[in-house]
């Protein structure tokens, strides 16, 4: 028997979910915010090293990963990072650049869950933490969920239960189960910003657990200038996870471990100016130093650069440029900061964010087929398609 009727009900009280119910609130719509963990915005409160990266300046849609690049255009641009950086602003939250446009609060992320609850009027939304998510029916008038022990009822539904990533933290596949049940189509959902891992025969990686450098990685023709860190199973650090997004099983990766250098001519250069000096002596005024020591081990070009020959120079110094591995893996959706793939855009209105065979079922944030870069745009796409479902429903 149903014991509540909402206007709408909102699964999930994380990024997405609260931005959506605050905005219905704030147009009167009667909300049932409902979510399985013991407090809002689990997600934010650890982002950013606990600062949230809540923004990038540089949002637009070539920083998200989908399989129709358009969707996400009509969300980020009515809902932009100028939006919300008002919103946090107006909250009189301390926020820094720390770089590549990436907004941090100079205090902690839960200034931004605050903020959000605060702008889910409480005589609007109502929030339920802790209970389940049991079923979900449609039913003549809208849909029927099963709340723990209750039968709640709602002319509209919005999915904004994320991606299975970082289980540990209350993170399930939910969304993608409803939209199974309700006949959506998936692209096919995968972990993405997540470490990658290396097997026993790439030795020149596994040797140098925690060192850190800067490079170019490429997956494909992606490329991302950044820290990569050398782990004790593998790559890791932003250049890694960000070309984790766009890496398939058994593709290879690319590195250049000389972004600084303008060709391909680095040791031919070395030879001429100081003859004496050694791969690794060059080498070493580049890159940390046990880098530099395990990369020229690889190489074997041993003694004076005056003594090597010009043609191998130049081969080491493109290898260098252009370092090729293929990775085993991925350390999974235990550590993937988030879910690439999801509910494929092809099933969504881009204005509203609803469900084009299924009237007033709304999807937004993580669980859509729309996967940012690192550095707040994920969180950028989680305020934008909340916001436009927010509008709607
Ligand atoms: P989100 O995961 O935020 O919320 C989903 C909610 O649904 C959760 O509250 C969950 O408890 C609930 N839920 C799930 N299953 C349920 C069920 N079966 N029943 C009931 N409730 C259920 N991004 C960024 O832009 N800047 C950053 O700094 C970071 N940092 C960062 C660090 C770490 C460690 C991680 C794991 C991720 C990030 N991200 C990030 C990514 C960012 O957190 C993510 O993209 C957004 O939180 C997605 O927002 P959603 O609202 O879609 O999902």
């Amino acid at each position: 028997m149903v014991t509540a009727r909402y206007d709408a009900i909102v699964l999930g009280a994380g990024a997405a979910g609260l931005m959506c119910a605050g905005i219905a609130g704030q147009r009167g719509r009667r909300v049932l915010l409902v979510d399985h963990a013991d407090r809002p915005g689990k997600k934010i409160l650890i982002s950013g090293g606990g600062r949230c990266n809540f923004t990038n300046l540089g949002t637009a849609p070539d920083r998200y990963l989908s399989a129709n690049p358009h969707f996400a255009r009509s969300a980020l641009g009515r809902y932009t990072a100028a939006d919300f950086l008002a919103l946090v602003e107006r909250y009189r939250i301390a926020w820094h650049e720390k770089t590549l446009g990436q907004l941090f609060c100079d205090g902690s992320a839960k200034q931004i869950v605050d903020m959000l609850w605060a702008e889910c009027p409480d005589m609007w939304v109502k929030l339920t933490l802790g209970q389940a998510v049991r079923d979900v029916a449609v039913t003549d008038g809208g849909f029927e969920v099963t709340v723990g022990s209750e039968r709640v009822a709602a002319e509209r539904l919005v999915i904004a239960t994320g991606g299975p990533s970082i289980p540990k933290m209350g993170a399930t596949d939910l969304a993608f189960r409803l939209a199974k049940q309700f006949r959506l189509k998936l692209v096919e959902p995968r972990p993405a910003l997540v470490p990658m891992t290396l097997g026993e025969d790439q030795a020149l990686f596994r040797s140098l657990s925690g060192v850190a450098a800067e490079i170019v990685a490429a997956a494909g023709r992606a490329r991302f200038r950044e820290a990569a860190l050398f782990t004790h199973r593998g790559l890791s650090g932003p250049a890694i996870l960000q070309a984790s997004s766009y890496w398939r099983h058994g593709e290879q990766i690319g590195i250049d471990f000389l972004p600084d250098a303008p060709g391909d001519d680095l040791l031919l250069e070395a030879k001429a100016a100081r003859p004496r000096a050694t791969v690794r002596s060059v080498l070493a005024q580049k890159l940390p130093d046990r880098l530099a020591g395990a990369l020229d081990e690889q190489l074997a070009l041993d003694g004076e650069l005056a003594n090597l020959p010009d043609k191998r120079l130049r081969a080491a110094t493109q290898r260098l440029r252009d370092w090729r591995f293929t990775p085993t893996g991925t350390e999974g959706y235990a550590k993937a900061e988030v879910t690439a793939g999801g509910v494929s855009t092809d099933e969504l209105s881009q204005k509203t964010m609803e469900a084009r065979t299924v009237p007033g079922l709304h999807i937004i944030g993580e669980a859509v087929d729309v996967t940012g870069w690192l550095g707040g745009y994920n969180f950028q796409w989680a305020w934008a398609s909340g916001w436009a479902a927010g509008q709607a429903i």
